[in-house]
């Protein structure tokens, strides 16, 4: 079961003006949490804003804009926040992207490390004393599922000396997303802030709609109408934001509301440190 009331709370959701993070927005706001929404488009933030208000009834729905991709402007983002809010009850990490062309983001970083890993992980580091002083605070990233031997290659993880692969690249970077949360996860004990990671299943998005291959584009419009809409994914999303069962909980890899098993790699320590560091050195923190 969710929380049934979210009065009070403030949450942050990026990635929020479509798919899983519109869905999780409107859900989060029906609850009567005060939502903050992040998006890179004024104009597509502002129209899901409102179709969120209307459609929940609760005003306290916010927007604030960044490309997630640039760390100037998460670290801009992380600012504006605090300069509105003097606490985080809830931040999900849903911004992410499949890239099926190899490019580079304003700070010279491979796209798919920068928007799925690097991205969660600055915002996070930025706004992690506000949730601390929050506590008991919750931080949700969004994964997805995975091969059991899938692994992130430390020596080329921005693919310069591989060949490019806009699923590998994918396929990693949410990978870091585990390793992350499960070395955020030690960090945070006994802080009362919990970090949970959700594969919220498969769904209809604009996920992968661009640069796709068109055998994928042919085999999306097949499979499309079978999937999932996204207000079930958001349940997932929601459930691991909100639900009274989960506090305390920490550490966890969540599906339907069921603990999953993440790839081998996810639990190496030594991967997790190392992920860590890495990360640290290409956000300059
Ligand atoms: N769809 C699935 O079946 C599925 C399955 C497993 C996991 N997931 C995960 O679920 C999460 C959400 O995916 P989705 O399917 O809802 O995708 P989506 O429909 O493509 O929505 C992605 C959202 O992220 C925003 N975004 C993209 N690039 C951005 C950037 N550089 N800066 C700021 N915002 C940016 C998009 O904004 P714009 O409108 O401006 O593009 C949009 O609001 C992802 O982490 C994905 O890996 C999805």
């Amino acid at each position: 079961m969710d929380s049934g009331d979210m009065r009070g709370k403030v949450c942050l959701v990026t990635g929020a003006n479509a798919g899983l993070g519109k869905a999780t927005v409107l859900r989060l706001a029906k609850l009567g949490a005060s939502v903050i929404m992040v998006s890179r488009s004024r104009e597509r933030g502002e129209a899901a804003r409102r179709d969120i208000i209307g459609a929940s009834g609760n005003t306290e729905v916010d927007l604030l804009v960044a490309d997630l991709s640039s760390q100037a402007q998460i670290r801009r983002l992380a600012e504006d926040f605090r300069t509105l809010h003097s606490r985080l009850d809830v931040l999900v990490n849903n911004v992410g992207g499949v890239f099926m062309t190899r490019s580079l983001s304003a700070d010279g970083i491979e796209t798919s490390l920068a928007l799925n890993h690097l991205a969660p992980f600055l915002l996070t580091s930025l706004l992690l004393d506000v949730v601390q002083a929050s506590a008991p605070a919750r931080i949700v990233n969004v994964t997805t599922r995975l091969g059991a031997n899938t692994a992130i290659d430390f020596d080329d993880i921005q693919f310069e000396q591989r060949a490019y692969s806009g699923f590998s690249a994918y396929s990693e970077t949410k990978l870091a997303n585990m390793l992350f949360t499960y070395e955020l996860a030690r960090r945070l004990q006994g802080t009362g802030v919990t970090v949970n990671c959700v594969h919220p299943g498969v769904f209809r998005s604009n996920f992968g709609s661009e640069g796709m291959p068109p055998v994928m584009r042919i085999l999306n419009v097949v499979v499309r109408p079978f999937m999932a809409e996204a207000a079930r994914a958001a349940e997932r999303v929601v459930y691991a934001a909100t639900a009274p069962e989960l506090a305390g909980v920490s550490g966890q890899y969540l599906g339907n509301r069921q603990p999953l098993t993440s790839p081998k790699q996810a639990y190496d320590e030594a991967a997790q440190a190392r992920l860590w560091q890495l990360s640290v050195s290409l956000t300059g923190l």
